[in-house]
């Protein structure tokens, strides 16, 4: 495995890939793997045949005030189970070299990005689609692999894929969950063992939420109150969103008529966890 920080390297090694006609897989990340990222390193080394990982902690994606300084960085660790995973080239590109001086050119995606974690991080889209694409003009993948975690970040992507008539696939993979439900996230580190104790109220909601909807309860409002209930058992919880949308837009719904998405975001302390799940009538 390679691991380079230069984007003008990147670009040659991936043309020479190209010229062999073999096919190029994509799993952008931040870094600090876990198995939720290692299930899109997998998934993209069984279907292609060769495999950019990027780590990059994009400044630009972290509002003001935001954890952009304390983010969880390990490049040592990663280096090792991005190859174990099946990773043929680590791109570790620097800030500077991605956002030279007088850079001036930015990405926004209208509508969507404007509930849910867009209306509590304003910015933080522009920050990732800005990146994204320019991941993706650098490494040229007929593949890009994107959890269900980040629901919104996904649909919001492959927004900006089809509204610029990108040439590739992008690939949307279950959310990976620790034993007890938790979802998967480099920032569960920052929780004490208390509040990660409480932290399942996230899941258990959104299990509540589905059971709901399976024995017929149809009102958003009724289920979003019981949901409250349930994380507000945790004392340290303290409740960002919970929302029940459509998901094609995004748009809050009163009435659940085929299928939706319920999304959580709760914060405990100064650590902000997201989570999701789909349900259906
Ligand atoms: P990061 O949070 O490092 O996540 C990288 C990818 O891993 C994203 O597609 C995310 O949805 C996925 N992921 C995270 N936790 C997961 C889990 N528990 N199960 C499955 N997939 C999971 O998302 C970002 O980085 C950044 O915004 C990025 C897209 C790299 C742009 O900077």
């Amino acid at each position: 495995m390679q691991v380079i920080t230069k984007p003008d390297t990147i670009r040659e090694i991936i043309k020479g890939v190209k010229k062999k006609g073999m096919t190029v897989g994509f799993v952008p990340t931040m870094g600090f793997l876990h198995e939720g990222h290692l299930s899109l390193i997998r998934r993209a080394s069984l279907e292609n045949d060769f495999v950019v990982v990027s780590i990059f902690v994009n400044p630009l994606q972290f509002g003001v005030g935001e954890d952009f300084e304390r983010y969880p960085r390990d490049l040592e660790r990663d280096r090792e189970l991005a190859r174990s995973a099946g990773c043929d080239l680590l791109f570790v590109p620097s800030s500077k070299d991605m956002y030279p001086q007088g850079y001036a050119t930015f990405i926004d995606v209208e509508r969507l990005t404007e509930g849910l974690c867009g209306a509590s991080r304003p910015g933080h889209f522009r920050g990732v689609t800005t990146v994204v694409a320019k991941l993706f003009n650098l490494v040229s993948p007929s593949k890009a692999y994107f959890g269900q975690k980040d629901a919104q970040q996904a649909l919001v992507l492959k927004k900006m894929v089809t509204d610029l008539n990108m040439d590739l696939d992008l690939i949307v993979l279950p959310t990976v969950r620790e034993p007890d439900g938790l979802a998967m996230s480099s920032r569960n580190q920052y929780l004490t063992s208390e509040e990660r104790k409480e932290a399942t109220v996230l899941y258990k909601s959104l299990l509540l939420a589905k059971e709901l909807v399976e024995s017929g309860e149809k009102d958003t409002h009724v289920i979003r109150k019981k949901m409250g209930e349930v994380i507000c058992t945790a004392k340290g919880a303290v409740i960002d969103y919970l929302e029940i949308v459509d998901t094609k837009e995004l748009k809050p719904l009163d009435l659940i008529n085929g299928q939706c998405l319920v999304a959580v975001a709760v914060k405990f302390g100064t650590t902000r966890l997201i989570d999701n799940i789909f349900v259906e009538v």
